[in-house]
């Protein structure tokens, strides 16, 4: 992962330019980087907001065997990724939202948007973007004040962008071996150890409701357990989970 690389000053979005690449038949881990994107995408259709000069926006391009319904699992495998980098690199206590943020100090450091392609029940391509704020000083961050923080923000200093992301691709080929040798189970132990609010109060919100209960585990497919206040379970494979005061 990372062996080939592109990289764009400005584009639309590296997940859209990623995916493109990986129709023409780009290589496996071929990583596609920007400096500026003028339309990067979050989840949930949002926008993803990452000034030229601070962010550190790329795509990875990979061509996992399996089906759509996995793919949840790499996308886990990305945070862990991001989050051990995180820790070695800088030595700073990130930790995993579920299903693949990375926090710091209770706010968003990172957020990652995977996009594939899927014919007859089988990956074609995936394209995992990943988006870390790291040089933003805090006036930066504007009215995301409130929900993120940047690497720089904690750490009172500037980032190399570069190491980090070496940092972070390392990690991703390490993870994605032990995940095609392994499956799903090893990241799922490692997602675990360094996951935000596992035993604590929390509300997680579907489609049309919102659920409150225990974070009580991520499942072997990477779903969230939650242990509802009548003892029962109920399981997410989709939702936003934020921690209930009190
Ligand atoms: P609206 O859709 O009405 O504008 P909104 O401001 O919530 O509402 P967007 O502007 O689409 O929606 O998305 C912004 C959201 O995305 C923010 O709430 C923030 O959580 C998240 N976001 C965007 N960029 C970043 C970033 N660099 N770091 C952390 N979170 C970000
Ligand atoms: C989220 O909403 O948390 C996901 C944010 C993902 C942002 C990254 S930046 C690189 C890649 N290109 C995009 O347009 N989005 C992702």
């Amino acid at each position: 992962i990372g062996r080939e690389a592109r990289y764009f000053k400005s584009v639309s979005s590296t997940n859209d330019a990623a995916k493109e690449l990986a129709r023409l038949g780009a290589k496996e881990g071929t990583t596609v980087l920007a400096e500026e994107q003028t339309s990067g995408k979050g989840r949930l259709g949002r926008v993803w907001r990452a000034p030229s000069g601070a962010g550190l926006s790329f795509s990875i391009i990979l061509y996992p065997k399996v089906n759509p319904m996995e793919v949840s699992q790499l996308t886990m495998l990305g945070a862990v990724a991001v989050v051990n980098a995180l820790k070695q690199e800088l030595g700073v206590p990130a930790g995993v939202k579920w299903p693949n943020d990375v926090y710091l100090q209770g706010l968003k450091v990172c957020g990652i948007l995977a996009e594939m392609a899927a014919e007859a029940d089988q990956v074609k391509y995936l394209v995992l973007g990943i988006g870390v704020n790291v040089n933003q000083r805090s006036e930066d961050l504007g009215e995301l004040i409130h929900s993120a923080i940047s690497l720089r923000a904690f750490t009172g200093r500037k980032i190399s962008r570069s190491k980090l992301l070496g940092a972070i691709l390392e990690q991703l080929d390490f993870l994605y071996d032990l995940w095609q040798e392994q499956g799903f189970a090893p990241v799922r132990t490692l997602w675990k150890e360094n996951a935000l609010w596992l035993e604590s109060p929390v509300q997680v919100s579907g489609l049309h409701e919102v659920w409150q209960g225990l974070m009580e585990d991520i499942d072997a497919h990477g779903a969230l357990v939650l242990r509802l206040a009548d003892g029962s379970r109920k399981i997410f494979h989709s939702g936003e989970v934020s921690l209930r005061p009190g």
